[in-house]
């Protein structure tokens, strides 16, 4: 029976790693497509460079288009302005679509969030716009966003990724439901949490499994959200709430848009943070550059454009994003497609180098927020579906920075050592920073 067993799990080695070593594309290929599972250990527990740099390395060795196994799938990496033109525009006449592991296509139930048709996408776009993109909704957050921010800060003595997760998640929540969700903020949290850990289980609905665990947990987000919308019909002349601004009579929809947001706003968020606070802390002249600009202003922000009066900050976030931003996005091709003399049949997995320029700079290891290079900034991704909440994102970082730098002295733990975890996001892991009142605080 053993033997019989160990034959079958060896057969299926053998025929991954068969089909893991072709190349359909013809195209350089990174050497070895490792299964799914062992990149995901490699990664997980490697002290590593980001996928950036490593496809950067890549690139400069293989040229703009070349094989990069991901999760398991051969995907053809395009880079450079031209190559990025004609993703844009099959993206425009839609013929790509978002391609995401099928756990979490299923867990956000992205039906509208993340559909592969563009008139969906179009509309999903059409109705977040006014209020990811325009300044009035973000502007009259900005008090809840401080108060969230100061509140927190108020009961810790350390930072570390741990700390900021529910700090941006509690600013994510409490601006796609407005103080009406203040209550449910732990439980959301908490589902949402067994989401995430659905989004990397094995990939099977079987019962107890991670899958399911996160699959009910999205029902629950779900009733949540729909009591919440029910609690105060007056709601639609609140501005400050998300959802009750949504301009959306099917209650499913608007389920789904709360997930996806959650999604698009919250590891996103704190993943680029917890990577602008390991680099202040290594970056001593910069964390007292930036210290001084803010505890020397007489400004207090209240709106987005107070913080025109923060030059330096805005540079540290700029910096920031351009070594922490999401630098690759997926796609899959709709239909069978060509580029220049390439053939990608329907089905291509496409990673979409957008931050390739970010790393084509002087001394692109280097954290420097007074940088003059000249380089295509995209941290928010590029083309028709590049990101919403790109103000909303930016404001939150420098509102965090402000209170933190204002008010504490930042110190790396005795044993803070970051480590970088790369398979989505950036994630420090261990990245702890001491918080200490201000001696020279107001
Ligand atoms: C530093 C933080 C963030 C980064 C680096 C980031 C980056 C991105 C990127 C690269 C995309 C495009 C993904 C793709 O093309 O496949 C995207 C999409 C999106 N982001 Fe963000 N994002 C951030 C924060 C946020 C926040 C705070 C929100 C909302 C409050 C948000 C809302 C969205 C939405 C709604 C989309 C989807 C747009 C669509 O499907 O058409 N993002 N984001």
């Amino acid at each position: 029976m053993y033997s019989f067993i160990i034959a079958i799990v060896l057969l299926l080695l053998v025929h991954s790693i068969w089909k893991r070593s072709r190349n359909p594309y013809g195209l350089p290929q990174v050497m070895f497509n490792w299964p799914m599972a062992i990149q995901f250990i490699m990664w997980k527990y490697s002290d590593r460079n980001r996928l950036q740099t490593e496809i950067s390395r890549y690139r400069s060795k293989l040229g703009d288009l070349f094989v990069y196994p991901l999760f398991g799938t051969p995907m053809v990496v395009l880079s450079g302005d031209e190559a990025l033109q004609w993703a844009t525009k099959q993206e425009n006449d839609d013929y790509l679509k978002r391609y995401f592991i099928v756990n979490i296509e299923q867990l956000l139930g992205s039906r509208n969030f993340d559909v592969h048709n563009k008139s969906y996408w179009k509309k999903n776009r059409e109705q977040l716009s006014p209020i990811l993109m325009k300044s009035t909704a973000l502007n009259n957050f900005l008090p809840i966003m401080s108060n969230t921010i100061q509140n927190h800060f108020s009961k810790i003595t350390q930072l570390d990724a741990n700390t900021l997760a529910p700090i941006v998640f509690d600013i994510a929540w409490l601006f796609i439901v407005g103080n009406r969700g203040i209550q449910y903020k732990d439980t959301v949290a908490e589902l949402y949490r067994g989401i995430k850990r659905g989004m990397f289980g094995f990939p099977l609905n079987l019962p107890g499994s991670y899958l399911r665990k996160g699959l009910e947990s999205r029902v629950e987000i779900g009733r949540i959200t729909r009591e919440i919308m029910e609690s105060d019909p007056t709601s639609k002349s609140d501005t400050t709430c998300c959802i009750s601004s949504l301009n959306s009579s099917y209650v499913t929809e608007i389920e789904q848009k709360v997930m996806g947001l959650l999604f698009a706003s919250h590891e996103t968020t704190y993943s680029s943070i917890s990577g602008m606070l390991w680099s202040l802390i290594n970056n001593t002249n910069v964390l007292e550059k930036l210290q001084k600009e803010i505890r020397e202003s007489q400004i207090q922000p209240t709106t987005i454009g107070d913080f025109q009066h923060f030059p330096y900050l805005n540079n540290v976030i700029h910096e920031t994003l351009r070594i922490y931003g999401i630098d690759s996005i997926i796609r899959e091709t709709k239909t069978d497609l060509s580029y220049k003399n390439h053939f990608f049949p329907k089905g291509t997995c496409l990673i979409l180098n957008v931050g390739y320029d970010h790393m084509q700079v002087k001394d692109a290891d280097v954290f420097d927020p007074d940088r003059e290079d000249k380089y295509k900034w995209d941290p928010f991704g590029m083309g028709p579906r590049n990101c919403l909440g790109k103000v909303f994102a930016q404001t939150e970082m420098k509102m965090i920075m402000y209170h933190l730098l204002k008010n504490f002295d930042v110190k790396p733990e005795k044993d803070a050592n970051a480590k970088i975890f790369d398979f989505l996001q950036i994630k420090l892991q261990n990245a702890r920073l001491k918080l200490s009142n201000s001696t020279e605080a107001s």
